[in-house]
């Protein structure tokens, strides 16, 4: 995809297809008003004949407009004016896109004019027309045999409006984005793939394949010999049920001048959850192929270090296994040593993220990193206290978890702090191992924390826990790419990278 900002009149541009805006009860937007005057006021006596509503989602293909060069323009609704807000200037290109893909215009000029309510920012207008454009494109790579839509002819998107000075920092954020909207596609993959080929093995070759196709990334693939020779006990213990072996990876980024203290990405890479011995109900629980999606995330983000450059090093560790009921099971009961020494009590044999990432997090150690962000499905009661909405975030450090904060409200992919203060690890008590896997169904996504909490001690480390946000389930299920905007966000600034704007 090509993507630039169009410069000059909307209604000028030399593309196959213009789009703008109208809001419910026939008001145009700056940029429709221009449109709408170079047609003289064809668009006005459409609109008020009532014939096209303006509701969110609507849109209307106008063949042929006079005075518009292009043979095309699509009106999209906005919705009410007064509620108009970033989340419908979204809404509403997600659905001129997803409209254009099933036509064969080839190249678009949007003007669809942002909200002033709450705006953008020029280059963080060009990273979202970029991953919006992205994500309406996106096909799952599903397995159906049938005949297939043919691939949406759509070759390049030009945005705007943009102000002579702003289209530098749109340019680049529609650069940055058009690499963000690459890596989200690279975790949806992902995670929409079945638990029977994207196994721990498979998401190590993928590892490997990134560190083939880009200079700046070295893999590193502990099989199950080396990972005993780290004396990781926790990831074992999950991965002994399982005819799959476990994986752990380390893709490492050394960006231009890269620094000694790296950013360190930790993902939960279960490649499915059927709970184990705590074996959970099957309504939904083909779900939990996307258990992996942590590692997914962690994968992608450095496919976006590495694409975008970024001069700073990062490091991402993936802990992988698959987490089965057998013979071999653990069993509830049993003690398993953690790579840190600490013993842990594994209470529910379902609550498997926890261990398989307190083995990365101590492992992240070694690095003395500047930060630790680890990325997990890892509780129910996260998607109970926050729904799939918000990413929820804990943490033992208030700037990183700020920043954190931050990089999702600009991005639009969310997160919500939730507390983790000491209280909450007293629930972990065992009677007989250092502590708990499990601490009850009271705050059960900050006892999982508080569980990981008992790992990352002097480090600085924030928790993103997305069972809620990584995947959506019924009829519109599919993974979402979540978190790989806010992470991308983050990784971008931390880096200098130009998000000024
Ligand atoms: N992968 C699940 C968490 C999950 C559940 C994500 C549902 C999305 C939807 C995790 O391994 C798990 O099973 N957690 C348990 C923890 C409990 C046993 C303390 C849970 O949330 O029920
Ligand atoms: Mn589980
Ligand atoms: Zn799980």
């Amino acid at each position: 995809m090509r993507f630039d900002i169009w410069t000059g009149k909307l209604p000028a541009q030399a593309v196959d297809c213009i789009v703008i805006g109208a809001f419910e009860g026939g008001e145009l937007g700056e940029t429709a008003r221009t449109v709408d005057a170079a047609t003289g006021g064809r668009l006005r006596r459409l609109l008020s004949r009532g014939d096209f509503p303006g509701r969110q989602g609507d849109t209307l293909l106008l063949p042929d407009l006079p005075g518009v060069k292009a043979e095309r323009t699509l009106l999209v609704g906005l919705g009410a004016a007064r509620s108009f807000n970033r989340r419908a200037w979204r809404r509403a290109c997600t659905a001129a896109l997803s409209v254009l893909a099933r036509t064969r215009v080839r190249s678009v000029a949007l003007g669809i004019d942002p909200p002033s309510s709450e705006p953008l920012g020029n280059y963080y207008f060009g990273r979202a027309v970029a991953e919006i454009t992205g994500a309406a494109l996106y096909r799952t790579n599903d397995q159906k045999t049938g005949r297939k839509p043919p691939p949406p002819a759509l070759t390049s998107v030009s945005a705007g409006p943009v102000s002579a000075s702003g289209a530098a920092a749109a340019r680049r954020g529609l650069a940055h984005g058009a690499a963000v909207a690459e890596a989200q596609k690279t975790q949806r993959d992902l995670g929409n793939l079945p638990g029977n080929v994207c196994t721990p093995s498979y998401l190590a070759q993928q590892a490997r394949q990134l560190a083939r196709r880009y200079p700046s990334l070295k893999v590193q693939i502990l099989d199950e010999a080396a990972i005993r020779r780290q004396k990781m006990g926790c990831l074992l213990a999950v991965a002994q049920g399982s005819e799959q072996p476990p994986r752990f990876i380390v893709l490492e980024h050394r960006g231009g001048r890269s620094t000694r203290d790296p950013i360190v990405l930790v993902g939960k890479g279960i490649t499915f959850d059927t709970g184990g011995i705590s074996l959970k109900d099957p309504p939904t629980m083909d779900e939990m192929k996307y258990d992996m999606s942590g590692a997914a995330a962690v994968l992608a983000s450095l496919q976006l270090a590495a694409e975008l450059r970024l001069p700073i090093r990062v490091i991402g560790l993936v802990a992988a296994a698959e987490n089965m009921p057998s013979g071999r099971a653990i069993k509830p009961g049993d003690i398993v040593t953690s790579a840190s020494g600490q013993t842990v009590e594994i209470l529910n044999t379902d609550a498997e993220g926890r261990l398989v990432l307190c083995d990365a997090l101590h492992y992240a150690r070694r690095f003395s990193p500047s930060a630790v962000i680890d990325i997990a499905t890892l509780t129910g009661a996260c998607v109970i206290a926050l729904g799939a909405h918000h990413t929820g975030l804990m943490s033992n450090d208030d700037a990183l978890a700020e920043e954190l904060l931050a990089a999702g409200r600009r991005t639009d992919d969310r997160a919500w702090r939730l507390p983790l203060t000491e209280e909450y690890a007293e629930q972990l008590k065992s009677n007989f191992a250092d502590f708990a896997n499990v601490g009850g169904r009271e705050g059960g996504a900050i006892t999982a924390a508080a569980f990981l909490g008992k790992f990352t001690q002097g480090m600085k480390w924030a928790h993103l826990d997305i069972a809620g946000t990584a995947w959506q389930g019924g009829a519109q299920k599919g993974s979402t790419g979540r978190p790989v905007s806010l992470l991308a966000d983050f990784l971008i600034r931390r880096a200098g990278a130009g998000a000024e704007d």
